[in-house]
């Protein structure tokens, strides 16, 4: 039997499609990177924008002439879209071809769903909400040498315009007791890199006080930097609104976390900030990042931004691009607005044209362009720590501590090791240099 599954979206998806994989393995399933050869074709969606969306509707399309030839196909939806409140009626009218929707909390059930399936179960959908956490569910990881771990699931921010609260629950802290067995039994199989995930990492544990069997994420990183064999530690992503002083100090004083601070501010505008929910003005933003890098002068600082708002002016978008300038992030993520149904801001005033998003998108692009061009540049003749992830053509390439995507000449069988690259040339997106060695 052969599996082939498609993953959109963030890495809280990629996590889970590790499972999805792990529990079909237990099944007998193979992996298969052809739709032809499938029987099982699965889907892990992201809603976060409409695009999104669309994209695996436009899929689902294309996968109606597999079923016709082979009708036992098992065609099944899991992820964000599977986890909204309409979704069984829209799959049902619009991709009748698909046989179940399997949400977010309920990964665990997906062997049962597909033995359904082949029993001529009709369509079924799952969509149950639930705050208990599932441990030890398989997996099959695509790197032996770095691994994802979750250490919250949901987010609890209702941030006006999102809609991963919605698909993705309440926010869940996992004991940290699980959290270190799974990081050191990364560890024991060869991971060097670890990526703590979370929709807000530093919230980890507030829930319960930061007491008992959690701590906060503080805490956290203290006991995972004890891992023997461990070498570096990532985490994504982080909110402003929690980011605690002691988190700076035990950043700044780790040898293993990375030097890398995601901070999405999505706007430099403090109406739109406030319109946004995102408990945070412009001001108290800059001085976190000024605080941060006083502490770790190396840091590197990257972003999220939104821009066509409703009600943003020319003036909130300038404050924005002015705010890019001041802090001079590594990069950014830019996206449109996009309003998702059910979410306080798609009911606002003032929605703001697709035209006019575009033009707003270009200059903040353009603004950040220059500015991952100029951070870039500054790394020429340095020597930056690079873990090689992917090898082609004679080119290894993996990120710097600062999450900069750094390619460089090697052999194929130095994926997977830490290598001190020289940087010779710094594009807008990736960095290039030589190896001095590993390291
Ligand atoms: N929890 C993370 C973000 C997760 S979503 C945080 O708060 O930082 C990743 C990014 O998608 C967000 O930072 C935001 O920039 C963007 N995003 C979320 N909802 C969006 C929407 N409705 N339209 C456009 N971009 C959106
Ligand atoms: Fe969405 Fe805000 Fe939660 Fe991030 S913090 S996932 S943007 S609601
Ligand atoms: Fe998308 Fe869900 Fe992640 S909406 S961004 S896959 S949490």
């Amino acid at each position: 039997m052969r599996v082939f599954l498609t993953t959109y979206g963030c890495q809280a998806n990629e996590r889970d499609s590790e499972t999805i994989l792990g529990l079909l393995a237990q099944m007998g399933y193979e992996k298969t990177n052809e739709e032809s050869k499938a029987d099982l074709i699965l889907l892990n969606t992201c809603s976060i924008r409409d695009k999104a969306e669309q994209k695996v509707f436009s899929y689902l399309g294309t996968l109606k002439q597999y079923k016709k030839a082979k009708p036992d196909l098992v065609i099944g939806l899991c992820g964000c879209m599977a986890q909204e409140t309409d979704m069984g009626d829209l799959i049902r009218q619009r991709a009748p071809q698909v046989d179940f929707i399997l949400g977010t909390h309920r990964l665990h059930r997906l062997p049962e769903m597909i033995r359904n399936a082949l029993g001529g179960a009709g369509f079924q959908a799952d969509q149950e909400e639930t705050t208990e956490i599932v441990e030890a569910l398989p997996s099959v990881r695509p790197y032996r040498f770095k691994a994802l771990i979750n250490i919250t699931f949901g987010c609890d921010h209702f941030c006006s315009y999102c809609i991963v609260p919605y698909v993705r629950g309440r926010e869940r802290s996992r004991r940290m007791e699980d959290i270190l067995a799974e990081s050191r039994l990364r560890v024991e199989e060869g991971a060097k890199e670890l990526q703590f995930l979370g929709q807000n990492v530093n919230a980890y544990g507030k829930a319960q006080g930061h007491a008992g069997p959690y701590g906060s994420f503080a805490d956290l990183l203290v006991q995972a930097e004890k891992i023997d064999g461990l070498e570096r530690i990532r985490f994504l992503t982080s909110h402003p609104r929690d980011f605690a002083e002691d988190l700076i100090q035990v950043i700044a004083e780790s040898r293993k976390v990375a030097r890398h601070i995601h901070l999405p501010v999505q706007s430099g505008s403090n109406r739109i900030l406030r319109s946004m929910n995102r408990g945070y003005d412009r001001e108290t933003y800059l001085a976190l990042t000024e605080g941060i890098r006083r502490q770790i002068p190396d840091v590197t600082l990257t972003t999220d931004i939104i821009v066509g708002f409703p009600g943003e002016s020319d003036e909130d978008l300038q404050d924005t691009l002015d705010l890019l300038n001041q802090v001079g992030f590594g990069s950014a993520f830019t996206f449109m607005y996009s309003p998702r149904k059910g979410t306080p801001a798609a009911k606002m005033d003032k929605q703001i044209p697709l035209q006019e998003k575009r033009k707003r998108l270009q200059a903040v692009m353009e603004v950040q362009q220059a500015n991952n061009l100029r951070v870039h540049q500054s790394l020429i003749g340095k020597e930056l720590r690079v873990l090689a992830e992917n090898w082609e053509d004679g080119l290894l390439s993996g990120r710097a501590e600062g999450n900069q995507l750094t390619y460089f000449a090697g052999e194929a069988g130095e994926t997977g090791k830490f290598h001190q690259v020289r940087i010779t040339k710094a594009r807008i997106w990736t960095l290039e240099g030589e190896s001095c060695g590993h390291g």
